[in-house]
C-alpha cells in the first residue's frame, strides 16, 4: 500500500511548511483558496485584503488575465525546452524586456528559479569574474547584519538573520558582515530614508583594512532589506557603499528581490537611490509570483569577461534545468507588458505618499515604537511582550486575518508591502485595520 493512501484529502500532516509554525498552523490552519486582484478568499468564503502582495511578490495584484491567458497558452504550445546548449524566443525576448527596464548598463542575464538560487548565481558569478581575470585571491564575501538572502548555504552565509543561520555549521568560508543600520534611538518613525548612520558605509573600509581587498570579491546588501523587518538605509549610505566598493575593485550586489519591479516606486531599488550595481538579483515580482523565477542582471563588464577563450567551450558551469523555462518565460513577459500597461512600476511613487501618511497615522496607538516606510513598503514595529518576543505582532497578524486583510510579521515588526494596483480606500481599509487590532491585542 502506498503511503499516500494512508492519507485522508485533508490531512495536513504530510506538508511540512516552510517557514511555519507547523503544529500551531495545522491546530488552526488559514487556508486561502482563491485570489482576485486586491484580495484573497478564505476556504470559509471570507475576502482578506492582500496588504503583503503574497510574500512581496504579486505585484500587479492576482489573477491577473494577460499572464494567466499567456501561461495557459504556454502550457498548450511548448511546455518545456532544454536549458543547455538549447532555446525558445521566450527566454531571449524576457532577458530583453529587463535589460530595457534594468539601470544602464546592466546588459545580461542570467536566469533562475527562486529569489535564493538568483543569490546563489550572483556570488558564484562574482568569485569566477575575479578568477577568469586572473585575481583568484579575491574570494571573500561581504554580507550585512539582519540581511536575508534566500535559504541556500550562499545566502545565509552572507545574510545576517541568526534564526537562519545557528543550525547550520559553519556555513561559507571567509564571510564577513557590516553592521546592519536600524538605530531606533536615534531614527525612530522617520519618513522615507532615515537621516543617521550613512557613516555605517564606512564600516566597508575596515573590513577591507582587515582582510586587504585583494581578498574580497563582493558585497552584497538588500537595498532596503524587506524580510529581515523593512530597515531603510540611511540618506546617501548605498551611495557610499558604491564608492568604495568601486575604489577597491569590489563588485556591487544589490539583491532586488523585494525592491525590484516597482515596490518603491522606480522600477528597481537602484533606480530609487541613483546607484548602479555590478549585478542585480532578482525574483518575486519577474512572474508576478504566479510561477517561479528568478533572474540575475549584470553588466556587459562580467558578461564580456568570460566571452573569451575557444568559442566550443562554455563560459560559466552553472545553471539550472529551468532555466527560462518556457511557461516561466511566458508569464515574465506578460508580466512586465501588465506593469508597463498600468504604469505599475512607478505607482508606488504617488500611491506610497498617501500610503505613508496613513501608516505614519499610527504614531500613539498601544505598543509601537516605530513606523517606517518608503514606497509601497511600511512597517510598524512593536515594543515585544517582555520575556515573549514575537508573540505580539504574531497576534496581530493572526487578528488581522480574522478580520480581514492580510500583514506579515519578523520578530516584533509587523510589515506592508500591497499589491502596485493598490487604491486609497484599500490603503485606508488596511491602516484602520490594524489600528483596530493594535487596540485589541495585549
Ligand atoms: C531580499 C531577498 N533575497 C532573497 C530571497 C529569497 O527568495 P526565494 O524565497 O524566492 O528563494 C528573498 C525572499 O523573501 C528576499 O527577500
Amino acid at each position: 500500500m502506498s503511503n499516500s493512501a494512508n492519507v485522508t484529502p485533508n490531512d495536513l500532516s504530510a506538508f511540512w511548511m516552510p517557514f511555519t509554525s507547523n503544529r500551531q498552523f495545522k491546530k488552526a490552519p488559514r487556508m486561502f483558496v482563491a485570489a482576485k486582484d486586491m484580495h484573497y478568499t478564505t476556504s470559509d468564503g471570507r475576502q482578506v485584503l492582500d496588504g503583503t502582495a503574497g510574500l512581496w511578490c504579486c505585484n500587479a495584484g492576482h489573477c491577473r488575465p494577460k499572464i494567466t491567458e499567456a501561461i495557459q497558452k504556454q502550457a498548450a504550445e511548448l511546455d518545456y525546452a532544454p536549458a543547455f546548449q538549447m532555446g525558445h524566443p521566450k527566454a531571449f525576448e524576457l532577458a530583453n524586456r529587463l535589460v530595457d527596464i534594468a539601470p544602464e548598463g546592466l546588459n545580461h542575464v542570467l536566469f533562475t528559479n527562486s529569489g535564493s538560487e538568483s543569490v546563489e548565481t550572483a556570488l558564484k558569478l562574482a568569485l569566477a569574474y575575479h578568477k577568469v581575470r586572473g585575481e583568484g585571491s579575491r574570494t571573500r564575501l561581504i554580507g550585512r547584519e539582519r540581511a536575508y538572502h534566500g535559504v541556500n548555504f550562499g545566502g545565509i552565509s552572507v545574510g545576517g538573520i541568526v534564526t537562519n543561520r545557528k543550525m547550520f555549521g559553519t556555513l561559507l568560508a571567509g564571510v564577513d558582515h557590516m553592521p546592519h543600520t536600524h538605530n531606533l534611538s536615534k531614527n525612530a518613525f522617520s519618513k522615507g530614508p532615515p537621516e543617521y548612520g550613512t557613516e555605517l558605509a564606512d564600516e566597508l573600509e575596515r573590513i577591507v583594512t582587515l582582510h586587504d581587498a585583494s581578498t574580497i570579491a563582493a558585497v552584497i546588501v538588500e537595498p532596503v532589506a524587506g524580510s529581515t523587518g523593512v530597515l531603510i538605509p540611511p540618506m546617501g549610505y548605498l551611495k557610499r557603499l558604491r564608492e568604495i566598493t568601486k575604489k577597491h575593485g569590489i563588485l556591487l550586489i544589490f539583491d532586488e528581490v523585494i525592491t525590484g519591479f516597482g515596490r518603491l516606486g522606480t522600477p528597481f531599488g537602484a533606480d530609487y537611490f541613483g546607484v548602479t550595481p555590478d549585478m542585480m538579483v532578482t525574483a518575486k515580482g519577474l512572474t508576478n509570483g504566479v510561477i517561479p523565477m528568478g533572474a540575475v542582471l549584470v553588466s556587459s563588464e562580467i558578461h564580456d569577461t568570460f566571452m573569451t577563450g575557444p568559442e566550443h567551450m562554455i563560459e560559466f558551469f552553472h545553471g539550472y534545468t529551468y532555466s527560462g523555462n518556457p511557461i516561466a518565460s511566458a508569464a515574465g513577459l506578460a508580466t512586465l507588458e501588465t506593469y508597463r500597461e498600468e504604469g505599475l512600476l512607478t505607482r508606488g511613487k504617488e500611491m506610497g505618499e498617501y500610503f505613508g501618511e496613513a501608516l505614519h497615522s499610527l504614531k500613539g496607538e498601544p505598543h509601537v515604537i516605530d513606523i517606517r516606510n518608503i514606497g509601497l513598503v511600511g512597517a510598524v514595529e512593536l515594543e515585544p511582550i517582555a520575556g515573549s518576543p514575537t508573540k505580539r505582532a504574531f497576534s496581530a497578524f493572526v487578528k488581522g486575518f480574522e478580520s480581514g486583510f492580510l500583514v506579515r510579521t519578523t520578530g516584533d515588526i509587523i510589515a506592508m508591502s500591497p499589491p502596485l494596483i493598490v487604491e486609497k480606500h484599500h490603503i485606508d481599509e488596511l491602516i484602520e485595520g490594524l489600528r483596530k487590532v493594535l487596540k485589541a491585542i495585549d
